[in-house]
């Protein structure tokens, strides 16, 4: 298990400059954010802050702008909507280092929050910088990761800066990791993980680490469509990733030697388009022109009946097209299913991904999770068992 920097709940940071690093990277729309979980995740430790009497300096990335600045990835929106949800005014500074921004930081009165611009305008940031690190941590006494969702990049403000400023773990991001690593070391049996998604190449990482730790795999959504066709049956016009066969062999050979169930959809809905209405089929049933947009209610009642039984459930990729009402049926029942298991028969059930995320607020069932992550690659990548740079820079060496 990990060990982190932690900051002492006791200690007096009245005053104190801290420099918290947070993900808020939250889908935009014409200028406005769309989606707000990451905001308001970390709400608590500003708060907490705040009634520290902290000076809380606030740094994040928006997009992927690769070094530029780009207007509609300013952070300014961000600040307002801060605002409005710490109920105090934000301040917002058009730049992350430099004389102004130290001055700044140090002239915000205790319990006021202060908001930089988007990391991701220095090219310095994504390059791991050292020098940009250092002026960045002249903003801060202390430095705070809350930002589990982007510690697997080596970025300057996740990893590099560690070295250059007295730093911790945010309690946010320890959260998420001691849920996501339960997983793999000492979850409640049985175990399944329900993953889907698109592209296999991207989740084979998981799926061998994985199949290892857990009784049993559900493989649903456009994934599904290599192992049907690997499996000799047409999937038509469905979504498939290309010479992948080695790679089905193995996963499908590494669960019979682990004694993983693994379990594929054994019904499917097709249509012609995505416009089209869904067609119940059988997999030998499939035609060339068929496009497989979600799992059949056969396969809904398999996966219910493997849910009823386990203690533990791990859910990322969602089953369908869940976006399009036609064929979001497969999502939502899981999503249903493993709320009520985890209401009613202390089901432990983690969800993680952008997608899947997407798909349980959808279907209302937010707080019918025990742990819902808004991290994307971070928590795939944890799951995978491997060493995040961010995580890293903050572990204790005893
Ligand atoms: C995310 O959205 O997963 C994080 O904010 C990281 O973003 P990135 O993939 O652009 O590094």
């Amino acid at each position: 298990m990990l060990k982190l920097k932690q900051l002492d709940n006791n200690q007096n940071i009245q005053g104190k400059r801290v420099l918290l690093r947070v993900d808020f990277n939250v889908p935009l729309k014409d200028g406005s954010i769309t989606e707000t979980s990451r905001i308001e995740k970390v709400l608590p430790t500003i708060n907490f802050l705040v009634k520290k009497k902290a000076k809380i300096i606030i740094i994040s990335h928006l997009g992927r702008p690769k070094g530029k600045m780009v207007p509609k990835l300013t952070l300014r929106p961000i600040s307002k909507k801060l605002s409005k949800y710490l109920n105090q005014n934000v301040y917002f500074l058009d730049k992350n280092i430099g004389k102004d921004v130290v001055k700044k930081s140090n002239e915000i009165s205790d319990g006021e929050v202060l908001l930089l611009e988007n990391l991701r305008f220095c090219n310095e940031e994504e390059l791991n910088s050292e020098s940009f690190a250092k002026e960045l941590a002249k903003n801060g006494d202390i430095y705070i990761n809350e930002a589990f969702s982007c510690s697997h990049r080596a970025h300057a403000s996740v990893s590099e800066i560690t070295k250059h400023i007295d730093s911790y773990s945010g309690k946010m991001l320890l959260e998420e990791i001691n849920f996501i690593q339960m997983l793999t070391s000492n979850a409640k049996k049985p175990v399944t993980c329900i993953i889907g998604g698109s592209k296999i190449s991207t989740k084979i990482g998981i799926l061998s680490n994985l199949l290892k730790k857990m009784e049993t795999i559900v493989i649903v959504g456009a994934m599904a469509n290599n192992f049907i066709k690997y499996k000799g049956y047409n999937i038509g016009k469905s979504l498939f990733e290309k010479n992948q066969e080695n790679l089905l062999k193995d996963i499908t050979e590494k669960c019979k030697t682990n004694n993983c169930n693994l379990v594929l959809p054994e019904d499917v809905i097709v249509a012609k388009n995505y416009e089209s209405k869904g067609l119940l089929k059988t997999l030998d049933k499939i035609d060339d022109n068929d496009l497989i947009l979600d799992i059949g209610e056969k396969t809904v009642k398999k996966i219910s009946e493997i849910i009823e039984t386990s203690k533990t459930i791990l859910w990322n990729g969602p089953a369908g097209y869940f976006e399009i009402e036609e064929f979001s049926s497969g999502s939502n029942k899981i999503a249903k299913k493993i709320t009520e298991n985890t209401k009613n028969k202390s089901l432990i059930s983690i969800a993680g991904g952008g997608d899947t995320v997407a798909a349980i607020n959808k279907f209302g069932c937010a707080h019918g999770f025990t742990y819902i992550s808004t991290a994307g690659g971070a928590f795939l990548e944890l799951l995978e068992g491997k060493i995040l740079p961010g995580i890293k820079a903050l572990e204790i060496n005893e």
